[in-house]
């Protein structure tokens, strides 16, 4: 089959840094998502939030993603400069975690569609002609109102939604579950379907079932052509110089100690199912430099430098 498959990369905080987006691009992504970022840390001018909106200029087109529960707060942080910067805003109303739902944000929105709604048009008139999307769970603990919450979200002016096909309760448990996704999509704006997603065939599904395009969240983590490999596109990968480049991009916006936290996850995720990756992960871990963490990959892969290409 040679549909072409839409493929966005999922927002993941503390994954999809500036540095990752530029090298998923090298693979086909056709849309990526920045970490959410707090409206209201924007607005206030916290440094770390708009230190996290860097992008690189391969890394388009690319939505920045807000969280936050006052409108006008949303309105006003998408009018700043390193927001108005990107393609366009994406409105996290989907995170389960506890500090983010106890504050009003995140997936809290679902249980109170009227004020997700004022947020949706707040940021859509401060938006004007920017594309706009939402993306959510289907629900607290049930799908019950997942149609009448992609409603809301069409009626209040989003462009399109994409769907975790999860419920809030369940977290990152269980598997999606996409049996509402062909009510989901005759609400009339393109839905996006995510969760679980990582194979080309799957993605087949999700389309002949309504989706406009899939997120994909995890199965990029490490493996940033599995967006070439949705798209059934030849690509070379090579893990050591992914990490490299993953290194060097970094240092162009933090210090040392940031990249040496920030590639740990990275790294680990890089050698991920590698055979004897294991003790390099753990060798990387206790890093302090990043030394402590290029030399033990380097020598992994001079030791087994069939490990070091992924490639079709
Ligand atoms: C570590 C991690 C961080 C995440 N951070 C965000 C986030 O900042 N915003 C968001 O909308 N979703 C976030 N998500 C959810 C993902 O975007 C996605 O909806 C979820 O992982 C399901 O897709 P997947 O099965 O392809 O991973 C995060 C998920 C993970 C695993």
């Amino acid at each position: 089959m040679s549909a072409e498959v839409k493929t966005i990369l999922a927002p993941m905080a503390g994954y999809t840094d500036f540095a990752f987006r530029a090298i998923c691009r090298d693979f086909g992504v056709d849309l990526t998502v920045t970490e959410m970022v707090s409206s209201k840390a924007l607005v206030m001018g916290n440094a770390l939030s708009h230190r996290m909106l860097f992008r690189e200029s391969c890394d388009r087109p690319a939505f920045c993603q807000i969280f936050g529960h006052e409108p006008s707060v949303m309105a006003d942080s998408v009018r700043l400069p390193e927001v108005a910067a990107y393609d366009g805003v994406d409105i996290n109303m989907g995170c389960p975690v506890r500090k983010i739902v106890s504050g009003g944000d995140g997936s809290a929105l679902l249980e109170n569609p009227r004020l997700a709604a004022q947020c949706i048009s707040a940021v859509k008139t401060a938006l004007k002609d920017k594309p706009l999307s939402v993306k959510f769970r289907l629900g607290v603990s049930d799908s019950a109102g997942a149609v009448d919450f992609a409603k809301t979200c069409a009626d209040a002016g989003a462009d399109f939604i994409t769907v975790h096909f999860r419920t809030r309760k369940q977290m990152y448990s269980g598997s999606a579950d996409f049996s509402l996704l062909q009510q989901i999509a005759r609400v009339g704006i393109p839905v996006i379907a995510n969760g679980d997603v990582a194979t080309r065939r799957q993605c087949l599904q999700l389309l002949d079932m309504g989706a406009s395009g899939v997120a994909v969240g995890r199965a990029a983590l490490g493996r940033p052509y599995v967006f070439a490999q949705i798209k059934e596109r030849a690509f070379r990968f090579d893990v050591l110089a992914a990490i490299e480049r993953h290194v060097q991009l970094l240092l162009k916006v933090f210090d040392e100690r940031v990249v040496v936290n920030e590639m740990k996850k990275h790294v680990s995720a890089y050698l991920k199912g590698k055979r004897n990756g294991k003790s390099v992960v753990v060798e990387v871990m206790n890093a302090r430099t990043l030394s402590q963490i290029l030399t033990p990959c380097r020598v992994f892969f001079e030791n087994n430098p069939n490990l070091r290409i992924e490639e079709q």
